[in-house]
């Protein structure tokens, strides 16, 4: 059973972030909403509430029986959850003078509580809250201020019960990772998660799980799903079979480089090259959601083809990751499902799902492909969409643009790997736009496409901006797009970020 830390979740923004520090201090902790406590507390080592949109007062604000939490296991409160501590038991919580929001500096009034060990006195904490603690139970014992918050942090007498009004969670809180460090001391789960103890336990689980089974698997060539692969194949060898469909509209010599990848992982790769049955379906298509249903439609078509043809498969392996599937609590108290359907791969197919990463956030699964001895250029690589090129070529999609794009993009993601920028953008790319311009090539005029090139630097692809990508660099790009690639007479740069532009074009 794997230890960990349970994180209830209460709608703020936030509560991510609370399971990403645990997860960086290498001990495994698993986020839920405040409302669906788990039925047993086996293998949980403490609980932490976050934050939420709602005062504590208000009568819709999220509420959680905590009688089987407190006193038996460790607790920290954070924000709301600590104001929710305070009201449960008698304390008060008002609105704040004005909402407290930014840097403040912590002055440690118990200098040997454990949570705030190590911590030094002024230390710098981030504060934002509406509501602020204007006075303590009685067994509650203040043991950090602020000037602006008198009860920033406090404990319960005789249980291992804490509030913390600042995020230790935020970035600005400069010491933030020391108390969490502290706490996840006091629940005594240090260091334990790590890329090789997931690997060996995920195998051993796999192995039981599965037994004899047939497990079938869609490889696109991206981070995720070549690390599911590669976890099943070291479980399972040979039962597993992988399907990788090359829909035409990759990036040049892209479907021929990562099979090749993929035999010399081992992989019991089937590769189809299915371009033709693609380019038909998309001919004459000009509308971008058109154009992704079209893909997805052809994409389930030729897999499920694929797998029709192996007997006795049991098993749909797939690539899902913890952000995909953590239930997230909204303003309204409902929990919202992101639901993650890779693909959309037919329930008609009557397999029975397996999804070894859903406990992992991204980077996590980047250190356990590394720890399985995966090739670097294969666990770095930029996102690139399941339509591919299909929403790089803006309206339609014939074989001959789909040449020139794979061309360009090909000297601009190799000069890029050359000048060493590769690995400082998130994401990079180039689009063929749907016009053509007059030129001048020697002493004749033409009448070509233009090509746009894009690079943004991001998180979570949720936000973006553009890369200040250096002008030599750009121009050096430029002159040889233009000059070796036949039916592109001019190049731009796309410096529009996310939000208001996506980062696709379509
Ligand atoms: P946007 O364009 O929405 O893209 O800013 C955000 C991220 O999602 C990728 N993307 C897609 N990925 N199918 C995918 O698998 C799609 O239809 C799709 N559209 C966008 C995009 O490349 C970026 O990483």
């Amino acid at each position: 059973m794997q230890e960990k830390i349970l994180i209830l979740d209460f709608g703020s923004q936030t509560t991510q972030l609370i399971g990403r520090r645990i997860r960086d201090l290498g001990t495994y902790c698993e986020i839920v909403p405040y409302n669906k406590l788990p039925n047993s507390f086996e293998g949980i080592k403490g609980v932490i509430l976050s934050g939420s949109p709602y005062s504590v007062y208000d009568p819709h604000a999220f509420r959680v029986d905590l009688s089987a939490i407190r006193g038996h296991l460790p607790l920290l409160g954070i924000c709301y959850g600590a104001q929710s501590l305070v009201n449960q038991f008698g304390g008060k919580v008002e609105p704040a003078d004005s909402r407290e929001y930014g840097r403040a500096a912590l002055c440690i009034d118990k200098k040997d509580d454990l949570l705030l060990k190590g911590l030094k006195d002024k230390s710098v904490v981030w504060m934002s809250h509406g509501d602020t603690i204007t006075s303590l139970p009685e067994e509650f014992e203040l043991i950090a201020s602020t000037s602006d918050v008198p009860n920033a942090a406090f404990k319960i007498r005789g249980e291992q019960t804490w509030g913390v009004q600042f995020h230790p969670e935020a970035h600005h809180s400069e010491e933030g990772k020391v108390l969490i460090g502290n706490f996840i001391d006091i629940c005594g789960v240090r260091n334990n998660w790590s890329a090789q103890s997931f690997i060996e336990q995920t195998v051993q689980e796999l192995k039981d799980q599965l037994g004899q089974d047939k497990v079938i698997l869609a490889l696109s060539g991206g981070v995720d799903s070549s690390v599911c692969a590669v976890l099943l194949n070291r479980a399972i060898g040979d039962r597993l079979t992988c399907i990788f469909v090359d829909h035409g509209l990759l990036r040049k010599g892209e479907a021929q480089k990562v099979l090749a990848d993929y035999e010399h992982l081992g992989l019991n790769v089937i590769g189809v090259d299915a371009s033709k049955k693609f380019y038909k379906a998309l001919k004459g298509v000009t509308d971008p959601e058109q154009k992704r249903k079209i893909i997805g439609k052809g994409f389930i078509e030729v897999f499920d083809e694929e797998a029709r043809k192996l007997e006795g498969i049991k098993w749909l392996g797939q690539g899902t990751i913890y952000p995909d599937v953590i239930e997230s609590v909204n303003i309204t108290g409902m929990v919202i499902k992101s639901h993650h359907n890779v693909g959309g791969l037919p329930e008609k197919m009557n397999l029975k799902l397996v999804e070894p990463l859903r406990a992992l956030f991204k980077d996590e699964v980047r250190r356990v492909g590394l720890e399985l001895g995966m090739m670097p250029h294969l666990i770095h690589r930029h996102p690139f969409p399941g339509p591919g090129l299909g929403i790089r070529i803006l309206g339609e999609i014939t074989p001959e643009k789909v040449r020139i794009l794979q061309e360009a993009d090909d000297i601009y993601m190799s000069m890029m790997r050359a000048e060493g920028l590769y690995d400082q953008v998130w994401q990079a790319g180039a689009i063929l736009l749907p016009i053509r311009s007059v030129g001048v090539m020697g002493d004749e005029r033409t009448y070509d496409y233009t090509i746009a090139l894009r690079a943004v630097s991001s998180v979570d692809a949720m936000s973006a901006d553009w890369c200040r990508l250096p002008y030599e660099f750009l121009a050096k790009v430029s002159n040889e797009i233009i000059n070796k690639v036949r039916g592109v007479n001019r190049c731009v740069y796309d410096i529009s970020s996310k939000p208001p532009s996506t980062i696709e074009w379509e």
